[in-house]
């Protein structure tokens, strides 16, 4: 089974879509482990390949929350393994010709920010993701989305890190900024993070004697407008909407859609 795995400048459900990815990957290795003395030609390990298409907003996100570099658990390179972003993809995206010639089974896109749901529910296809999107849809690739804001009502989020002002005490020798290998805590006397440098590694938290530097969790609303964007999904040929990363398997069919 081959998967291609898109990634979106999203923090919701950033952390679980990397989840389940990487338990698919484990569980599929292990099993082909097991099974290697007896059928090494065969193994499911060598069945499942999942390659990485991340949109420019998503290499910065999963920076942000320490999970870029985690991402080689998954796909470690090899053919069919890649990681692509949208530099090295350019504009026209070519790696996407690779749906054309229906190397997958089905695209994930998980999370899905509103800004790629309203793109594909339009029909624009001017970036990473959505030319993969578009080119899944014209090979009858099934293409499952995960939206961000896919229902009304509040969801919970989890923030990337952050000083909290009332805590921080404005140290003279603040450790966290004077020893973060990034660089990226700059100011005085109450510091700033610039979450763009930030790769999530996490120190400045275990340094701060305060508590000051934190995640946090946010509770956010889908706009109307992104609601109706991915009802609008729903009615297209070919996309399937799940409401979390989790569902995919339940959800996947091996089945001819045209
Ligand atoms: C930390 C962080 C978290 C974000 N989380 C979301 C999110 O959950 N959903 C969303 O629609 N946009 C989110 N955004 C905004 C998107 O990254 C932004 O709209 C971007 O232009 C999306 O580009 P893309 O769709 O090409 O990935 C987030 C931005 C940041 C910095």
């Amino acid at each position: 089974m081959k998967i291609a795995w898109c990634i979106t400048g999203a923090g919701h459900l950033l952390k679980e879509s990397f989840e389940v990815f990487r338990t698919i990957k484990k569980g599929v290795r292990d099993l082909a482990h097991e099974t290697s003395n007896l059928k090494p030609k065969t193994s499911q390990e060598r069945e499942l390949k999942i390659t990485i298409f991340i949109s420019n907003a998503g290499v910065e996100v999963l920076r942000m929350y320490g999970i870029f570099d985690k991402l080689k658990e998954i796909s470690n390179g090899d053919y069919m393994e890649e990681i692509f972003t949208e530099p090295e993809q350019g504009s026209s995206s070519p790696k996407a010709g690779r749906f054309s010639l229906k190397k997958y089974d089905a695209v994930v896109v998980s999370p899905a920010t509103s800004n790629t749901v309203a793109k594909i529910a339009y029909g624009i296809a001017d970036s990473l993701v959505t030319n993969v999107v578009s080119l899944a849809m014209k090979a009858c690739i099934p293409v499952y989305i995960v939206p961000t804001d896919g229902s009304p009502g509040k969801v919970s989020s989890e923030m990337p890190y952050s000083i909290d002002r009332d805590k921080c005490k404005g140290c003279d020798d603040c450790e966290p900024r004077d020893r973060c290998e990034k660089g990226a805590i700059y100011g005085a006397p109450i510091p700033q993070i610039d979450l763009l440098r930030c790769d999530g590694c996490g120190l400045c938290r275990e340094l701060c004697p305060y508590d000051a530097i934190n995640g946090g969790v946010v509770e956010i609303k889908a706009r109307e407008i992104d609601i109706r964007n991915v009802e609008r999904l729903k009615k297209m040929e070919g996309i399937i909407i799940l409401e979390r990363p989790e569902y995919f398997f339940f959800f996947y069919k091996k089945e001819k859609l045209c």
